[in-house]
This record gives C-alpha cells, structure tokens and sequence, in this order.
C-alpha cells in the first residue's frame, strides 16, 4: 500500500473505536442483548420505569442511548430526551429537560422551559409529559444521577416515578448513575420497586471485548491472532473504555509497521500511547495514592501495583495475602514479603490521604479489598507494563493463572 493508504488506514482506526465517547448507533455495540432486551420490554409495560447502573465505564450511557432505536414502528413514535443531572436540583434537571421539549404556541415554535419561569415541581412534570398523544412515548433520560448530592432532589425524583407509575402516564423515565446497589442511588427505593425496575450494567466478558476490537478491525481491513486479541481483552478487565483504547493504539503500533495483522508485539507496543491517553483523573488519582514525602522509594507504588494483578473473586475482591506473591516479583527482596509488610500501605490506600483508591470490606484479618474505581484497575497493569516495573513475564505467568482458572 502507498503510504497515503496507511495514513486513511490509521484515519479509519481513529474513526472506529471510540473511548472518548458513548456509543450511539445499535450496530455498534458488543453483547448487552439481555438488558437492552429488558429495557424494551421495561418501555412497553404500563407503569415501569427503569434505574441503570453499574460501574464506571460499564456502558450504562451507551445502552441508554441505543436500546429504544429499534423501538420505532409506523404505529410508534420514540422521542428520546437524554440529560446529565449534575449536582442540579429537581427543577433544574426538569428545566434541562423542558428546554428539549418543543412546543407551538401561537403560530410560534417555543420551548417547554418558558411556559415555567419559575421552579418546576413534580405535578408540573406529571401534567407536562401526560400531554403526549397514545404512540409518541418519550423516553427521559437522566443520566448521572449519582452527582445529585441534594437528598430532597432524591425524593421529590421518588415521587415523580410513583406518581407517573399510578396515573399511567405512558411517558418513561430512565435514571442512570454510577453505584453497586440500587440503595445507593433512589431515595426509599423499596417503595418504588415495583415502578423502577432495576437494570444492572455489568461488566462485558472476554468474548464481548474481543468482538469489540474485530468488528472494527474488520470494518478497516486489519486482522489479529487469537493471542493478541484476548490479551487486550484481559488488559481491559471487562470495561469497554479500555478494549477501546488498547485496540485502537494496538492497531496504530501494527499500521505504523505497515502492517495489516495485529499481533502481540503491536498490543505491548500500543500500550504506551494507550496510557498517554488514559483519563486524566485515572492518573491524577493514580499519583495521589502513590505520593511520598520527598520522593524518597517506598512501597506504595510496588504494593498499588502488585494488587492490579492479585487473584480476585467475580465481585473483584481480594484478600491481603494475595498480594504477596505478584509483588514478590514486582519489587524481589529477601526475606519475602508476608502481608504484615505492606499492611500499613494497603490500610491507608483505604484512606482519605490517599484518596480511598482501595475499599475493603469484611472484618479484620479477613478484609477483601478492591479498586474504588473500575477504572483503576487495567490503568495500575497498563503503566506498570510501560513503565517495566511489570515485567512481561510476570505479567504472563499470572494470565496463565487466570486462563487455567477459567478453564477449570
Ligand atoms: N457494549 C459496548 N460495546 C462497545 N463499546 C462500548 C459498549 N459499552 C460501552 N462502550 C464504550 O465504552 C466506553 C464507556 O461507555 P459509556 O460512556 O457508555 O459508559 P458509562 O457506564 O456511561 O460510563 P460513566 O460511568 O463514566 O458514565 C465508551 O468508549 C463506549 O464507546
Ligand atoms: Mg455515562
């Protein structure tokens, strides 16, 4: 190929994978049958409404943004209306939401917001969007909802849902937020259960962040081996933000080689890009946890990275003693490390001072720990790769672990 069409190669690349952004388009997104499947029937059904959450970067705005497109018929009409709550209260996230709302007044086409110059409340929601004729269905999106810190908000957005669930209003209400339980979102959730069913994003399987990369490699005329393809996706640790990422800069590594085949070479090479642009407060926390008084070596960096590879169960947790045997080889010393060690650090990760990267659960001596932020974690792995404080092998033999784990 001229070097013109590496260059369009490398343009398509940058097209087809998208870290920065949701997804938009149906076609576009790996596995989430299930939920999006949930989430039709969730838009049909007299009285339901729904609460997506998950993780960070699990895909909670890109399943909110695709699973009603294919919900349009000659006898239905979807009109979808997606905002970020922020820290607003309940009249602004309504005003927000009544600026999308087009209104004809006369002979003039206005928007909802100005018919309500002052606070909006739950009754003037529940008239509002009872005004849709039978087949148009409006679909609100309030996504974020866990950045609304106001508890009043909380509840007066409780009693909406109730009260649209016991008038029958054909309008849905979708609340999307970062969170483990439903609890932690929704105020006296229990009271609305049977009105806001709960859709829980979970993390995406090897498979689906495999699929992720080929659909777009194919799509620009790449291919890869088995080998390369699972370890971006064993990077990615089930978050789609990261199969992005890693499969976009792997295939950038191989296109600069002029090469149309992926391979694992390019996924190592790739990772030092990948890292350059990882979010910027991945790495800001990242630094705060491993910050030392004068910059003298301690072993807050060693241990922090030693815990992204430590054998964890299906919710991600893991226990001190697992620690000992990556960072053994991540930072070798005599004696070995028993978990006493590095007690000390592992405690105060749990910590404000280092900005809780770390959460623990359980009673002490049998504490289980995780990753605050899903994010964190393929980060810790991605930097001490490129940064060789990971050593390859290492990093292998506890993929072997893992792979032999899974088969069992
Ligand atoms: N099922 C999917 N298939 C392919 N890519 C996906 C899928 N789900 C999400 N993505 C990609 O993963 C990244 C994160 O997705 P998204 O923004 O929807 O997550 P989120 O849960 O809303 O994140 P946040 O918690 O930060 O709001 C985006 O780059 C998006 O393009
Ligand atoms: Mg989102």
């Amino acid at each position: 190929m001229a070097s013109d069409d590496w260059a369009a190669m490398a343009a398509e690349v940058y097209g087809s994978f998208s870290p920065g952004s949701p997804i938009k388009l149906q076609g576009d997104l790996a596995g989430r049958e299930d939920q999006a499947g949930r989430l039709r029937g969730i838009v049909l059904s007299s009285g339901e409404h729904a609460l997506i959450y998950g993780e960070r970067g699990a895909g909670k705005t890109s399943i909110a943004n695709t699973f009603h497109l294919s919900l349009h018929s000659d006898t239905r009409r979807i009109h979808s209306i997606h905002v970020n709550c922020g820290d607003n209260d309940f009249s602004a996230i309504w005003r927000k939401v009544f600026r999308r709302v087009k209104v004809e007044s006369d002979a003039e086409r206005r928007s909802l917001d100005q018919f309500y110059p002052e606070t909006i409340t739950p009754d003037d929601v529940e008239i509002e969007l009872s005004n849709f004729r039978i087949n148009d269905i409006p679909i609100i999106i309030l996504d974020e909802f866990d950045q609304i810190s106001d508890p009043r908000t909380k509840i007066l957005m409780t009693e909406t849902i109730k009260s649209f669930s016991d008038h029958t209003i054909h309008a849905k209400i979708i609340l999307v937020g970062i969170a483990g339980n439903a609890g932690e979102l929704i105020a006296q959730h229990a009271s609305i259960s049977r009105a806001l069913k709960q859709v829980q994003m979970p993390r995406l399987s090897l498979a689906e962040l495999e699929a992720i990369v080929t659909t777009r490699y194919k799509r620009c005329g790449l291919r890869s081996d088995d080998e390369a393809l699972f370890q971006m996706a064993f990077l990615s640790r089930g978050l789609p933000y990261y199969a992005h990422l890693i499969g976009r800069h792997s295939a950038l590594a191989a296109i600069q080689k002029k090469k149309v085949f992926v391979d694992v070479e390019d996924v190592f090479l790739g990772l030092q890009e990948a890292i350059k642009e990882v979010d910027q407060t991945i790495t800001e926390a990242y630094l705060a946890a491993i910050v030392s008084q004068r910059n003298e070596e301690t072993l807050y960096e060693p241990v922090l990275t030693a815990c992204a590879p430590a054998e964890s169960d299906d919710l991600g947790q893991f226990q001190q003693a697992a620690v000992s045997a990556p960072l053994s080889e991540i930072a070798p010393r005599k004696p070995a490390y028993t978990p006493t060690t590095f007690a000390f650090h592992m405690n105060e990760f749990c910590e404000d001072k280092r900005g809780r990267i770390l959460s623990r659960v359980g009673e002490a001596r049998n504490y289980r720990y995780s990753f605050t932020d899903a994010m964190m974690q393929p980060y810790v792995i991605i930097r001490a790769l490129q940064s060789g404080r990971l050593k390859r092998a290492t990093f292998q033999k506890f993929i072997a672990r893992r792979q032999r784990s899974l088969a069992v």
